[in-house]
């Protein structure tokens, strides 16, 4: 188990692949309407990664994902695969999930998107789901304990009849996609490892409106619920800091 402790200059660099993750979430949110493919999204994001950010879209090429950002639509967890055959309509609910790669340090961010008029069932999903990260946010310090932050997004999950997914994870994160520890979103109060100043990490609750297990599709990527109903994920990637966190990944319509 080696979790890497980084010093404030990293943080310098990660403040600023998380601040081009989180511009992009911004950016593509006028092209979320009725009628765009997942495709189309996806050359928006890239181009802009690629062209303007002067940064590298971490998803395309990891271990063989063949897409720049994930367009995940509905039922589908997380991993959706954007496609020219994949078209909104009113009433979805998409999760975009951003990783780009600047100056060799990464940030991760996802958000959840209403396709024109949406079901206030799903509305609802989206409002608790996002509670869930901000919840566990809010309590993220040295000293707290990986089971406290899996609790508080349970106990939130469950309260509102939803279930929680067991079968991803948030994750650490830095100089890698994906580094120890892993983050998941469920647990008990006073388990697991303690958190210390300079761990940088991401938070990144599914939230399923039904039950929490999942079926991996043919292509090798989709994640669906097995019970075909809403899922919803809200992610950010932060650090740990003397007396807190913060959020690399903010936006400007929230307040850290
Ligand atoms: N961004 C996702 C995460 O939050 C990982 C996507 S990996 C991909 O960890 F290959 F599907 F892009
Ligand atoms: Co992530
Ligand atoms: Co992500």
């Amino acid at each position: 188990m080696t979790i890497k402790l980084r010093s404030k200059d990293d943080f310098v660099k990660m403040r600023i692949a998380g601040q081009m993750a989180a511009e992009v979430l911004e950016l593509i949110e006028q092209y979320v309407v009725p009628g765009v493919s997942t495709e189309r999204l996806d050359q928006i994001c890239h181009d802009h990664i690629v062209n303007i950010q002067k940064a590298i879209p971490a998803c395309l090429g990891y271990n063989g994902f063949p897409k720049s950002i994930c367009t995940s639509v509905n039922q589908v967890i997380c991993h959706g695969i954007p496609s020219d055959k994949k078209i909104l309509k009113s009433g979805d609910v998409i999760n975009i999930d951003v990783t780009v790669i600047k100056d060799g340090w990464y940030g991760d961010t996802s958000k959840m998107f209403c396709v024109g008029e949406v079901a206030p069932h799903a509305e609802r999903l989206l409002k608790v789901s996002q509670e869930c990260l901000y919840k566990a946010i809010e309590i993220v310090g040295p000293g707290v304990r990986l089971g406290d932050i899996g609790h508080i997004i349970q106990v939130h999950a469950e309260k509102n009849y939803y279930s929680v997914v067991r079968d991803y994870c948030g994750h650490g994160i830095g100089t890698e996609f994906h580094e120890e520890p892993q983050i998941v979103h469920y647990g008990k109060p006073n388990t697991g490892i303690e958190l210390k100043e300079g761990m940088t990490f991401t938070i990144e609750p599914m939230v399923n409106a039904g039950k929490f297990t999942t079926k991996l599709k043919s292509d090798g990527w989709t994640v669906e619920t097995k019970d075909g109903r809403l899922s919803s994920q809200w992610e950010h990637t932060m650090a740990v800091t003397a007396n807190g966190c913060e959020i690399f990944t903010g936006r400007q319509e929230e307040s850290f």
